[in-house]
């Protein structure tokens, strides 16, 4: 079923309100990362030239359901304005007569942003009330917030079922046409860098890229993790012994798929994560006792950038080393530079996308040369895995029933 874009409509003098995810880490001095920002900003700035009213509506943390002062929307008014490049008013409430009011005295080109969703009880539980609420406060609902779209939560499905046009924003459909892109309809080959932490929640997305794609290289915990189902030794490195089971299982799914699935052949181990300490490259069966794998080695980067040379599609989800520490990651800023400059020359489409991703890439500078940098971080993955996520569902059936 097909979405209803924003940028189909006429906007002028409509009021738009705007589910977004602005949902930024913070610091004591403000934004600690305005990508989100920036990225919302880049396609409602056209719809304020039209002369739309734009009321923003986002959650910040996870207050649930409390007033807490230190997670109120006021904390990136100013951000938000900056990169709008105008004034941005601010409303103490997100829902209610008041809030309508002022949504509805706004002017073209105007923004108003709303005080955290989630400081009202309905919010996380999809109460269809607040949601009615919400889809009061525009001519247009809109979801632009696929980032925030694996949440069945009042703003993302109960105020898209109320609203009397419900639309998917820009990112929205930038966010999709880019996964679409490079999972649903790749160019072959097609290649995958999957790292990370934890590989709990990174399975279930493996399960479904073996059947896709034509080979996935792995490195951080989910590295660790099939080395120790495969039996070699990996010291004290971080990995999940219960999910020995299942990692072999992939293993033979891949093998079936026609999947490839590329381990690290040599590592990177040190007895503590440092900023600063030396690491050892080692080969993958010489890792100590004491000793913990905190990135890939340099045989491995060589080969992965080999792989990567001769991909025409790329999705990559998770840092592949202990990149927050220094010298961790340089495996994974080097791959990025790889994947930056085979996508500047125009020989892939790359896809990047998952919290630590979006961090990763933007400390290694290259978040404007990857075809696509995803702001989502547990949507990325659900979406990747092949779950309906209630936010994109709802513009689905909402725009069906229209
Ligand atoms: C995110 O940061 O991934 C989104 O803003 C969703 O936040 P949540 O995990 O608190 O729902």
């Amino acid at each position: 079923m097909a979405l209803l874009p924003l940028t189909s409509l006429d906007v002028s003098g409509k009021r738009l309100a705007v589910r977004a995810d602005l949902n930024v880490p913070l610091t004591a001095n403000g934004v600690g990362d305005a990508t989100r920002i920036a990225r919302f900003a880049k396609g409602m700035k056209p719809l304020l030239a039209q002369g739309a009213r734009l009321v923003v509506l986002s959650h910040l943390g996870r207050p649930e359901g409390d007033l807490t002062p230190a997670l109120s929307m006021r904390r990136i008014k100013g951000a938000l304005s900056d990169a709008l490049e105008c004034p941005v008013l601010f409303n103490e409430t997100c829902a209610g007569e008041l809030a309508e009011r002022v949504s509805e005295n706004l002017a073209p080109g105007e923004v108003l942003l709303c005080e955290n969703l989630r400081f009202e009880h309905g919010e996380e539980v999809n109460d269809p009330r607040l949601g009615a609420e919400l889809a009061r406060l525009g001519d247009i609902y809109v979801n632009d917030a696929f980032s925030c779209s694996h949440r069945a939560h009042a703003s993302t499905t109960a105020a898209v079922y109320a609203a009397r046009i419900p639309a998917a924003g820009p990112l929205m459909m930038e966010e999709l046409a880019a996964l679409e892109g490079a999972l649903l309809n790749p160019q072959y080959p097609s290649v995958a860098l999957i790292g990370g932490g934890s590989a709990a929640p990174r399975l279930g997305v493996l399960k479904r890229l073996v059947r896709k794609l034509d080979a996935i290289l792995l490195g951080g915990g989910l590295a660790n993790d099939f080395l120790f189902a495969r039996g070699y030794s990996i010291g004290r490195s971080f990995h999940e012994p219960e999910l020995a089971d299942e990692i072999l299982e992939i293993a033979a799914l891949a093998m079936v798929s026609g999947c490839e699935i590329i381990l690290p052949e040599d590592i990177v181990v040190a007895n503590i994560q440092r900023p600063g300490v030396t690491g050892h490259a080692l080969p993958l069966a010489g890792c100590p006792a004491n000793g913990r794998i905190l990135d890939i080695g340099p045989n491995t980067v060589e080969r992965y950038r080999t792989i990567l040379k001769g991909a025409r599609t790329i999705l990559w989800n998770g840092p592949l080393g202990t990149y927050e520490t220094p010298p961790f990651d340089a495996a994974t800023r080097a791959l990025a530079q790889t994947v930056a400059e085979q996508t500047r020359a125009g020989v892939c489409v790359s896809v990047a996308g998952g919290a630590d991703t979006l961090a990763a890439m933007n400390a290694a500078g290259v978040t404007d040369d990857f075809t696509h940098v995803s702001t989502a971080g547990g949507a990325f993955l659900e979406w990747l895995e092949g779950r309906t996520l209630p936010g994109i569902a709802a513009l689905e059936r909402a725009e069906h029933a229209a």
